[in-house]
């Protein structure tokens, strides 16, 4: 028996509280059980009754003369840490806790939360909940929901098993599988997730064979680099999807770099759900969607998607959404397109979407799917527009559809209504292994779940350790010029020292001088070479400019003389207790494409790099992606396509296509160095100025773990 499964199979359980009122949880419970389907042994246990429901009521579970599985204890908060050393000394081992009243009503009730989990800790009970609903499995027929049954809707059995942290979610969701025709195989509510949590059901999930997707409905996890590992594992597995609820949160306390501030905790969940292979639904239809189509469909090896339409109008709205979902529509190549003209009426126009107009029939789409699916590979799935209220097309097109597809081995999605008739044709179209959606935004986010659960098996098999760009050694180094630098963490790096340790580790940067006064400035701008940039060096001023402490392109020793006094009395009106170390003296750096990549270090998910291009488009369009570190090349390479301003890296209306590879082995680097180095909290390298060969970073924020914020 593996771990879990007496949650899911008990052969005897025990339900401490149990009523007869059904109106009460703990009397829905009793009465549920076996109405569900329960064929198992069930104590009640509730001192004031000699039975209940006809069955034997105990006093405590001491009292129960068998082996007990599972208890299930519905009784007020205060009493559960009592019961709970009686189920310890009875030797119960597996406990759902569906009393609220623990961590989330507050303080008090957080210490009683601790006590049991103690209990249970040192007993060897695990515990799901408090707080929560418990278990239902559609299959064994097991259902500990105070849901009661003539209230909640019917679920066939099928492949789709829930995790949900909110209980309210699981009874939304067990209601609407049946209208979306979904069959459930569990669901698991797990509440305030004092012992077992997502990241061990994901696990037990995984090795389910019931289960065939497994949706989620996540507010947090348990720990962040554990969900990622066991949604990895389960991933590769099986699809996994979630709805992140609560994603404009704010998560991360004030930051003061521009890569804290944009890192909302959803734009990190974002990034951690792609490197775990889960697949992010938006909303309820969605999570069904998406897990009907990739339970039933294979995925997709690529995005060249065919669309074949018997509905014109409806092929272009499909047609409009494409690129969004990221979904290609390429013609038809030459070859296929000849065969294709041969075969159709001539006045067939061979596009994509393929418009078979309204007076096609089921042999035309038969020869279409035979040649486009079948005898070709070009495309990696179709979607096929079937609408039976076109004269020509049977029920018959679905056995057609069904066949071509299964020959093929690559996935397809029919988006198809029939007037009255649509709910029965669409069961019947579903049992022969081929989803239907009744609109065609639905169908094409569909291809698009296909696409992405493609791209994350393949990510998900390439190997890790490629993701190593920096040696140990470079760690090293970095650590002893934060060590030399702030040796009791008391300010942050100042942008000379964290040039320093960007060079350390192989990320350029401009040659640079920290100077005392003007002759020493003057002095370094000879030696670099003129024009320079001059830049305050206060640990007090993170943003330099806002106070006057940047000058850019200073040609001589008349500006250089006057920027410097001009300088010194701006920084003394905005910044007037900063204390000032020197000026920086910094070779000015060619034009190119301003890019930004910082690093944060999550409550959750630990060191995080984000990217994305300089000024406005970070500032005012927040248009940036973040990834998990350690980062490898692919992740890195994902990171830079994310973003909608890509096309501005690879050359749009004639600017200069910069060097993608060196971005992504700054960011790889980055996410080494966040990973290798536990003080460093935040990394702000805004600007980087990107060129068609190499970058240079142009400034440089690093803030240590035990810093104060600074001044300004
Ligand atoms: N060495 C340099 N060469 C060319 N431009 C520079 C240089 N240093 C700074 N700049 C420009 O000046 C701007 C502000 O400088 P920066 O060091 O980023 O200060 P802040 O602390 O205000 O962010 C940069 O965004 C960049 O456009
Ligand atoms: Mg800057």
């Amino acid at each position: 028996m593996k771990d879990l499964d007496a949650f899911f199979n008990p052969k005897s359980i025990a339900i401490v509280g149990a009523s007869g009122d059904e109106r009460k949880p703990s009397g829905v419970i009793l009465k549920n059980l076996p109405a569900f389907g329960y064929k198992g042994k069930l104590y009640p246990v509730n001192p004031k009754y000699e039975t209940l429901s006809g069955y034997k009521c105990y006093p405590s579970v001491l009292n129960i003369p068998d082996k007990v599985d599972l208890s299930i204890i519905i009784i007020p908060a205060p009493h559960v840490p009592k019961i709970l050393s009686e189920h310890a000394e009875k030797g119960i081992k597996n406990v759902i806790i569906s009393s609220s009243g623990f961590g989330e009503t507050g303080e008090e009730g957080k210490k009683l939360e601790k006590e049991i989990k103690d209990i249970a800790k040192r007993a060897g009970i695990r515990i799901l909940g408090p707080n929560c609903l418990g278990v239902i499995d559609n299959h064994t027929r097991f259902n500990t929901f105070f849901l009661p049954l003539e209230k909640v809707a019917k679920t066939k059995q099928g492949g789709l098993s829930l995790l949900s942290q909110s209980g309210s979610f699981v009874g939304f969701f067990w209601d609407i599988a049946p209208i979306e025709d979904v069959g459930v195989a569990k669901i698991v509510n797990y509440g305030n997730r004092a012992d077992v949590g997502e990241i061990e059901l994901l696990r037990y999930l995984a090795e389910d064979e019931r289960t065939k997707v497994v949706a989620m409905y996540i507010e947090s996890v348990q720990d962040g680099r554990e969900f990622i590992e066991s949604a990895r594992f389960c991933s590769q597995k099986k699809p996994v999807v979630a709805i992140k609820a609560g994603k404009f949160d704010k998560g991360i306390a004030a930051v003061k770099s521009h890569t804290g501030a944009l890192a909302g905790r959803y734009e990190v969940y974002k990034a951690a759900f792609k490197k775990g292979g889960v697949i992010e639904a938006f909303n309820f239809l969605e999570m069904y969607d998406y897990s009907k189509g990739l339970a039933m469909q294979p995925f997709a090896k690529g995005n060249k998607v065919l669309i074949v339409t018997c509905a014109g109008g409806i092929g272009v709205v499909m047609a409009d959404l494409a690129p969004r979902e990221g979904i290609e529509l390429p013609q038809f190549p030459e070859d296929l397109k000849d065969r294709l003209k041969k075969r159709l009426p001539a006045y067939y126009s061979i596009n994509n979407p393929l418009d078979l107009t309204g007076s096609t029939t089921d042999k035309e789409y038969e020869m279409v799917l035979e040649e486009c699916l079948v005898n070709n590979p070009f495309f990696d799935a179709v979607v096929v527009v079937a609408h039976l209220a076109v004269p020509g097309l049977t029920k018959g097109v679905f056995d057609i559809i069904a066949e071509k597809a299964k020959k093929s081995g690559r996935p397809v999605v029919v988006c198809s209504t029939a007037g009255e008739e649509t709910i029965a044709v669409k069961r019947e179209v579903e049992e022969k292994g081929i989803p239907v959606y009744f609109t065609p935004e639905r169908a094409i986010r569909v291809v698009s779940a296909l696409i992405k659960r493609g791209r994350s098996v393949n990510s998900l098999n390439t190997n890790r350790a490629t993701s190593y760009v920096i040696k140990n050694e470079f760690i090293e180094k970095a650590k002893t010029i934060i060590d030399d630098a702030v040796p009791n963490r008391d300010r942050p790096l100042l942008e000379d020292e964290a040039k320093a340790l960007l060079k350390s580790i192989g990320i350029p940067v401009p040659e640079h001088f920290v100077a005392q006064d003007k002759e020493e400035a003057f002095h370094a701008a000879n030696t670099i070479g003129w024009p320079v940039a001059m830049k305050i060096v206060s640990a007090d001023i993170l943003h330099k400019s806002d106070v006057g402490g940047v000058k850019l392109n200073i040609k001589n020793r008349d500006e250089l003389y006057s920027a410097f006094d001009a300088m010194m009395d701006d920084v003394e009106k905005k910044a007037n207790n900063a204390m000032i170390k020197g000026v920086l003296i910094e070779a000015m750096v060619k034009k190119g494409t301003e890019i930004i990549i910082g690093g944060i270090r999550d409550a959750q998910f630990g060191p995080a790099v984000m990217f994305g291009l300089g000024g406005i488009f970070v500032e005012l369009l927040k248009d940036v992606s973040f990834g998990i570190a350690p980062i490898n090349m692919d992740e890195a390479m994902e990171m830079i396509k994310q973003i909608k301003g890509y096309p501005l890296l690879t050359g749009f209306r004639g600017s200069l296509p910069v060097d993608i590879d060196a971005i992504a082995k700054t960011i790889m680097t980055v996410s080494e160095l966040l990973n290798g180095v536990d003080d460093i909290s935040e990394i702000d390298l805004n600007p980087v100025i990107a060129y068609p060969q190499g970058l240079v970073v142009v400034d440089a924020k690093v803030l240590l773990s035990t810093n104060k914020p600074p001044l300004h």
